[in-house]
């Protein structure tokens, strides 16, 4: 996949083998018909195809970027490095400390260059897409309405959801 004029965000992961939890980003953002891109690059192993790989986003002009990691996790801040478009970055579990070393690598940028931290994993996963739309909203207002019906979707299936002990 590659950026074209009309991608909205880059999503990027360290590894093939966060597309497990990382295929949430893309299910979701296609659930509300966000042009995106996914790719593997790592900040450790590939850093100058990850360098050039944000300047093409800017240069196409990508709104968001979601990057996910697992283990040291350096990759959402070597994006934000780069660019002054907000990235939002995902923690994955894997290794003896199970997302909670990912976590912190993310969660604790250094004032000035700021990363927008999700929650371990799947759920983190899917939330940076919602927030990714709900930035993107700013711009394009159909978002917002999508945004409002996926809530509304949400809503109404915790209100309809009958427990084993209903009569
Ligand atoms: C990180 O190291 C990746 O994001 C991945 O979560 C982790 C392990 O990578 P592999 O050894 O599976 O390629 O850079």
């Amino acid at each position: 996949m590659t950026t074209t004029t009309n991608t909205q965000v880059a999503v990027v992961m360290g590894s093939k083998s966060d597309w497990d939890v990382m295929s949430a980003v893309h299910e979701t953002l296609q659930q509300f018909g966000v042009p995106h891109v996914c790719r593997v690059l790592s900040a450790h192993r590939t850093p100058d195809a990850l360098s050039a790989f944000i300047q093409s986003c800017e240069a196409s002009g990508v709104e968001v970027f979601i990057a996910g990691a697992g283990l040291a996790a350096a990759l959402p801040g070597v994006v934000a490095a780069q660019t002054t478009r907000p990235v939002l970055g995902v923690p994955l579990s894997g290794g003896a400390l199970n997302g909670v070393d990912a976590l912190y690598a993310i969660v604790q940028m250094p004032p000035g260059v700021p990363v927008g931290a999700l929650a371990i994993g799947k759920p983190g996963a899917t939330n940076a897409a919602l927030l990714a739309v709900a930035i993107l909203a700013n711009n394009h207002p159909e978002y917002r309405e999508k945004l409002a019906a996926y809530r509304e979707t949400q809503a109404k299936k915790i209100v309809e959801t009958s427990l084993p002990c209903d009569t």
